[in-house]
């Protein structure tokens, strides 16, 4: 059984109990962090830490820990619970408190609970073959920005998709795609350029997009960050999709429309390769 970090002890998962009050439970009132593990190493614990922080911020909760106090508990989970590839789980709530939509007035301590799972990224065969998407509306709240815990459109989209025979979907707002339910989006046209969302607060900054377009720019390649349309997309010579659990995804189907050759792209596939080694290099 796993070992889960609760309320500043280790316990296993079976004895990892949380207040019915806690306002994580009743109002999503929480943040969360998911960080990739390979060989053992977190990749890019900074930047999740960074955006961590700025979420806290947004919803103006502060940070209960610092930086090497919750860097400790990562590395005690990954070594504890022996994860060589997989992912570190994070979520900070409110606390606990009586029922009631307004805040506590008094500052109620935060519940931090964190846990593992093992999982295979690198050698995902997803990404071998790429993955079909549908497209959906964006049904979210409009800070998505902000990384809470109310995941309820993305766990439904994941579901229509599956309906669909599709993997995943990308969601519109006005006839643009904003994201992927739970990864950033981006296309290729035919000129080799990347396109991708620009960042605000209807789609969240991914740690993973941020460092894809740094890859990018150090390989040279043209980023457009601007709202592309599924008609664009369609047209386009490739599609892919970021984030910390699946890196460079590439997407060879939009609602049952091939991508290209209907396989993964030279872009995605090159993204996906430099990425993975660059952020080896940096893992601790
Ligand atoms: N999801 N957009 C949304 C809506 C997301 O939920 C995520 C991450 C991303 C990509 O962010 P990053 O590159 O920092 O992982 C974009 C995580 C993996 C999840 O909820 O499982």
């Amino acid at each position: 059984m796993r070992s889960i970090f609760i309320n500043h002890q280790y316990v296993s998962e079976d004895a990892a109990k949380i207040s019915v009050f806690d306002r994580g439970f009743l109002f999503a009132d929480a943040i969360y962090e998911i960080t990739p593990v390979i060989e053992g190493k977190l990749i890019d614990f900074d930047g999740h830490f960074t955006r961590l922080k700025r979420s806290l911020g947004e919803l103006d909760m502060g940070l209960p820990m610092e930086r090497e106090a919750l860097l400790d508990i990562h590395r005690q989970l990954i070594r504890r619970n022996n994860i060589k590839e997989g992912l570190v789980y994070l979520q900070i709530t409110r606390g606990v408190a009586d029922r009631d939509f307004a805040f506590p007035p008094e500052q109620t301590e935060q519940t931090i609970v964190a846990f593992t799972q093992q999982k295979t990224l690198i050698n995902n065969p997803a990404a071998v073959g790429g993955i079909k998407i549908i497209t959906l509306a964006d049904l979210r709240w409009g800070r998505c920005d902000i990384k809470t815990v109310q995941l309820l459109c993305a766990s439904l989209g994941k579901m229509e998709a599956k309906t669909h025979g599709a993997d995943d979907a990308w969601l519109l707002a006005d006839g643009y795609v904003t994201e992927g339910t739970s990864n950033n989006a981006y296309i290729v046209n035919g000129d080799g350029v990347i396109i991708t969302r620009n960042l605000s607060h209807r789609i969240l900054g991914g740690i993973t997009r941020k460092a894809v377009l740094k890859c990018a720019a150090e390989l040279d390649m043209k980023v457009e960050e601007r709202p592309f349309s599924p008609e664009e997309a369609k047209q386009a010579h490739e599609a892919f999709c970021t984030s910390a659990t699946t890196f460079v995804m590439p997407v060879v189907e939009i609602d049952g429309h091939k991508i290209g050759t209907g396989t993964p792209g030279p872009v995605a596939k090159s993204l996906r390769k430099i990425y993975i080694s660059e952020s080896l290099k940096s893992a601790i």
